[in-house]
């Protein structure tokens, strides 16, 4: 037994991270969570200015940031984002793979085959991506944590949104896998699995229908805990689990689901407890 030291908090001083997605909703809330807890952050988004826009926040909060805007499904992108953000922040001791999409949706006899490979490619090629980039050279120096989005539609499935679950179940046996080439080289990977989580992703496909704030207001119902995730619920999980007090966890995945996980009904009070 070695001698006990003081449990020491959660910080992420003299550390870097790279978070795909960074530009919007939970990725740039991580962004900037981390941000918050003393790391410099590399931000790679497609969308024009999105993550230029989160670098100036973080340096309002007194980082170091960079910016990189291109597809993170794309492999000369993210390959020279690494290198790039390396040469400018440092080695990367975390990464974050937050990009995402949603595709058009809809049932599988409905699917079709670009829209399932686009899916794919942003969700399941730009994690990979990621995991590969941060591994080699994470391995080397015996240490980081790296940390893919998945979503209760990974652990579970949704009506009518096939390629976007069968992309979600997929990162689950990412991390799984690679958890294990790298568990060796003291270098986790996890899934974060949040269910739903009110940011511009959301609040685009409640737009979409003529009913949003009643369907934002039946999701909140339905789960336990009465509202939907915030974006600083998910970020704060992804904090945790990629930090050093972590480092015991690999190759899981963490529901962040405001107790619908707990379930196998939709949640409601039951007419007994009232009567
Ligand atoms: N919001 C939810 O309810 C929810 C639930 C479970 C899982 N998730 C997952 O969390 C992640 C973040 O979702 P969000 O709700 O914050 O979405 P968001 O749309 O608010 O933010 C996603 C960001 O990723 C960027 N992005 C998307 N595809 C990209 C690509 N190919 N290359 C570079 N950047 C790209 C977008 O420009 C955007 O800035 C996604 O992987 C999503 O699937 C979200």
């Amino acid at each position: 037994m070695t001698a006990r030291e003081k449990f020491p908090g959660l910080s992420y001083k003299s550390k870097v991270a790279f978070v795909t997605g960074g530009g919007s909703g939970i990725g740039r809330e991580t962004a900037l969570t981390l941000a918050d807890l003393g790391a410099d952050v590399a931000i790679l988004d497609w969308t024009a200015g999105a993550a230029a826009q989160t670098v100036r926040e973080v340096e309002k909060i007194g980082r170091k940031a960079v910016a990189f805007e291109g597809d993170a499904g794309d492999e000369k992108i993210v390959v020279d984002a690494f290198a790039s953000a390396r040469r400018q922040l440092g080695d990367i001791d975390v990464a974050v793979a937050c990009a995402g999409v949603l595709g058009r949706g809809g049932p599988v006899f409905e699917t079709s085959v670009d829209d399932f490979e686009q899916v794919m490619g942003v969700n399941v090629r730009g994690s990979f991506l990621v995991v590969r980039e941060a591994a080699k050279e994470m391995r080397k120096r015996k240490q980081g944590a790296i940390v893919l989005l998945s979503s209760l539609d990974g652990l579970q499935a949704e009506h009518g949104m096939f390629s976007y679950c069968v992309s979600k179940g997929a990162l689950l046996n990412m991390a799984r896998a690679a958890a294990l080439d790298l568990a060796r080289d003291r270098v986790t990977v996890n899934c974060v699995c949040p269910s739903v989580t009110y940011t511009p992703l959301l609040a685009g496909r409640l737009a979409t229908l003529p009913n949003g704030d009643e369907v934002l207001a039946s999701y909140a119902q339905r789960h336990p805990l009465g509202r939907v995730l915030t974006p600083r619920d998910i970020a704060s999980a992804i904090a945790f689990v990629a930090s050093p007090i972590a480092n015991g966890i690999t190759g899981a995945a963490i529901p962040v689901d405001a107790g619908i996980g707990a379930t196998w009904d939709n949640f409601r009070d039951p007419a007994w407890l009232n009567s």
